[in-house]
């Protein structure tokens, strides 16, 4: 199909024919447009790491357009102007790679001050080195059109030609400003999309960083649970012990003061259920019933402490055969079981709980349910208490998946999936 500058240009054609005066001038001014239009699409919808390749068929096409011999651009850095690409049409020497200040450096200055100029033409008598290499190369004419991006100049596109001189006319110079535009305006999208994506490459690093140190928060937390509930198992409450025993010894002796015995039997029944309550807090600290009967017999026993705790009944139940789990999966499988029963005793307002085990060959899954008040799960994912932040870590941690299923007035249901073959590995 033929476009609309095609038409206009084949009715210039015409008129040319019919001895129009201004139909050379239209002509030329039309197939410039043409151009411009054809440079423009090459870049639209472009993907940013296509922008380069687009860039050397653009300038390839400014060389055909114009019966130049070479066309390149580059950009304006700190260390001066860096030529990025070029085309060149075979035979022609290439343009240097960089135009440092100490090389060239009136070219560079030109550059830098944003303004257009020509090449020998505009040079001042001063600018030995690139009078220099204008006569060893044979360079006959150049242009330079400055980049600028909000009102900053950024590179330069340079056209060349060695053959012949060329008339960069004011209105030559205007029109070859718009394709600098066009050429601008690519870099910008694909230096905006290199940033975005050195951001989120960065983003992303501060975000397992973040991780590897949750992780070792909650490794550098149990560690410190194991060493206190080690320290006041073996050791307050084997001193407890012998202190009740040593006051049950007192109060038996014959010749102490009867209105002590009371007092002193007393102090025993406190002693005893000192040491209890030491003893079932330091194996909340660290269950060391996981290592010595295993999961199913630890959620059990942890499901009868809590519901003489909270007073809340907990229905325990385990189906399946659990196998030897690593001593990680179970702890990590324990310690959500306690926080979602806490949350339950904390939240839920209720007096039942269900808890259960379920082991099949593809994986394993620990449920902890409630028919209490429930939440909003979207609102709360954005902005987790610390239990929930750490049942989500801990998860990651062991590879396995996370189900929170909550709604208000309908109560929660939190599931851990632990596959199978993700255990082994
Ligand atoms: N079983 C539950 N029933 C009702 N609300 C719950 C339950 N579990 C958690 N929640 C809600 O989720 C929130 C976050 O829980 P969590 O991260 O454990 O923090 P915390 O318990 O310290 O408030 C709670 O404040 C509560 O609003
Ligand atoms: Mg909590």
């Amino acid at each position: 199909m033929e476009t609309f500058d095609g038409l206009n240009l084949r009715l210039c054609h015409e008129l040319q024919a019919a001895g129009c005066p201004m139909a050379s001038h239209l002509k030329e001014q039309l197939e410039f447009e043409e151009f411009l239009a054809q440079l423009s699409t090459m870049f639209v919808n472009v993907r940013p790491d296509e922008v380069d390749s687009r860039i050397t068929l653009a300038l390839q096409r400014i060389v055909e357009f114009l019966d130049i011999d070479r066309s390149g651009f580059g950009e304006v850095t700190k260390e001066g102007f860096r030529i990025l690409q070029s085309y060149e049409l075979p035979g022609i020497p290439r343009s240097p790679r960089v135009l440092l200040e100490q090389e060239f450096p009136v070219y560079a200055k030109l550059i830098q001050r944003g303004e257009v100029f020509r090449m020998p033409r505009d040079l001042p008598p001063d600018a030995i080195r690139e009078l220099e290499y204008c006569r060893n190369t044979g360079l006959r004419s150049n242009l330079t059109v400055p980049l600028k991006s909000m009102g900053r100049v950024v590179g330069g596109l340079g056209m060349t030609s060695f053959r012949h001189e060329i008339d960069w006319s004011a209105d030559l110079v205007n029109r070859l400003s718009l394709v600098g535009e066009i050429f601008t305006n690519a870099i910008e999208r694909k230096q905006a999309d290199l940033e975005l994506r050195s951001r989120e490459a960065s983003l992303s690093l501060a975000h397992e960083e973040l991780r590897q140190l949750a992780a070792k928060l909650l490794n550098a937390q149990e560690e410190e649970r194991r060493r206190i509930a080690r320290e006041m198992h073996d050791d307050w409450t084997q001193r407890l012990a012998i202190l009740g025993i040593d006051v049950a010894q007192l109060a038996k002796e014959s010749d102490i003061p009867e209105k002590m015995r009371q007092p002193l039997h007393a102090m025993q029944n406190e002693l005893v259920r000192l040491a209890e309550d030491v003893h079932a807090l330091s194996r909340q600290l660290h269950p060391s019933i996981l290592d010595d009967l295993g999961l199913v017999e630890a959620l059990r026993s942890e499901c009868v402490s809590f519901a003489n705790r909270e007073h809340i009944t907990v229905d325990y139940s385990s189906k399946g055969i659990l196998g030897d789990l690593p001593k990680d999966v179970a702890l990590c499988v324990y310690r959500v079981a306690q926080e979602a029963l806490r949350n339950i005793a904390k939240h839920a307002a209720v007096d039942e709980a269900k808890v259960s085990l379920i082991a099949s060959e593809s994986e394993v899954v620990l449920r902890v349910e409630d028919q209490g008040i429930g939440f909003e799960v979207e609102s709360m994912r954005s902005q987790p208490g610390l239990g929930l932040s750490s049942i989500v870590e801990r998860i990651r941690l062991i590879r396995a998946d996370l189900v929170i299923d909550s709604f208000p007035g309908r109560g929660t249901t939190i599931e851990v999936h632990i596959p199978r073959e993700r255990n082994n590995s």
